[in-house]
């Protein structure tokens, strides 16, 4: 088949047709896709009515699984987990706050596949900052600040039990199957500029949240900078505003990206089946 790239005309972003997910992709296909994700970061295939199965060949094609902590797999399923919110749901939204995912790994994934199952008539945008458009664009001075630092990152404000999905998120109405844990107060060295591994391109890699500190500066000095940083890495203008539909997949490059879900669609059900590209 021919896969045909269309760009988003965003900062990043393309949409791609002219293959079929529910069957095998030749080598042609898995690497024309490749190329597509390097240079795009996110992309988007519509009208693939794939199951999960094809979900997970899918994901096989680009890298091995990676590893999923803190959320169950869905029955039957080791490698799916379920990004889930009912319709009458009033817990806080999931993953509202920006991130690279599971970026407090020690060899974080390349990439996420996330399928659209359930899909509300309005809201549920997923937003993506493109970190090598905002490094080019970094003011000198930031820049120099950050460079040569090594971000702190932990899952210790989302995962642990005193974090945000921890003991008392776990007595709301949550729907998702998140199990928080001590292990999340693990913390992981990260270069907060650096070369994608892939492509060698120079970006921007985590924000605040996942990082906890910058390594041998003093805590308050850190976060002003961490914020200051976060305030420059997610402006509008590196923003990618992804609309789902059902029966739609999208994969991102979590080397190069960073994400985060929105709502806007309270009453309606959202339902999306997700796996992980681990690092190759
Ligand atoms: C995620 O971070 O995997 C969830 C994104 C979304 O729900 O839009």
């Amino acid at each position: 088949m021919t896969v045909i790239v269309t760009p988003s005309g965003q900062v990043c972003g393309a949409t791609i047709t002219g293959v079929d997910l529910t069957a095998p992709l030749d080598a042609a296909d898995v690497a024309a896709i490749r190329a597509a994700w390097l240079e795009h970061h996110v992309l988007a295939f519509p009208r693939q009515a794939m199951s999960d199965d094809d979900l997970e060949r899918f994901t096989l094609a680009f890298g091995p699984f990676g590893d999923d902590p803190f959320i169950a797999p869905i029955a039957g399923r080791e490698h799916v987990i379920e990004i889930r919110r009912n319709a009458g749901e009033t817990a806080p939204l999931f993953a509202e706050n920006w991130h690279s995912d599971w970026s407090f790994q020690a060899r974080p994934p390349q990439g996420t596949c996330l399928f659209g199952v359930a899909i509300p008539p309005h809201g549920g945008d997923t937003l993506f900052a493109d970190q090598h458009a905002a490094l080019d664009a970094m003011p000198a001075d930031l820049c120099g600040r950050l460079e040569g630092q090594l971000a702190v990152h932990s899952a210790r404000g989302g995962y642990a039990p005193s974090g945000m999905y921890g003991d008392v998120d776990q007595q709301t109405d949550r729907s998702m199957d998140i199990r928080p844990s001590e292990s999340a107060m693990a913390t992981q060295l990260h270069p907060i500029i650096r070369d994608h591994p892939e492509t060698g391109r120079a970006g921007v890699f985590g924000c605040i949240g996942y990082i906890i500190g910058i390594d041998g500066m003093p805590d308050e000095q850190a976060r002003e900078l961490l914020f200051e940083l976060y305030q420059w890495q997610t402006r509008d203008e590196f923003v990618h505003r992804h609309e789902w539909e059902p029966d739609m997949l999208v994969m991102w490059d979590n080397r190069s990206v960073l994400h985060k879900a929105t709502g806007g669609y309270d009453g309606h059900e959202r339902v999306l089946h997700r796996t992980t590209i681990g690092a190759g």
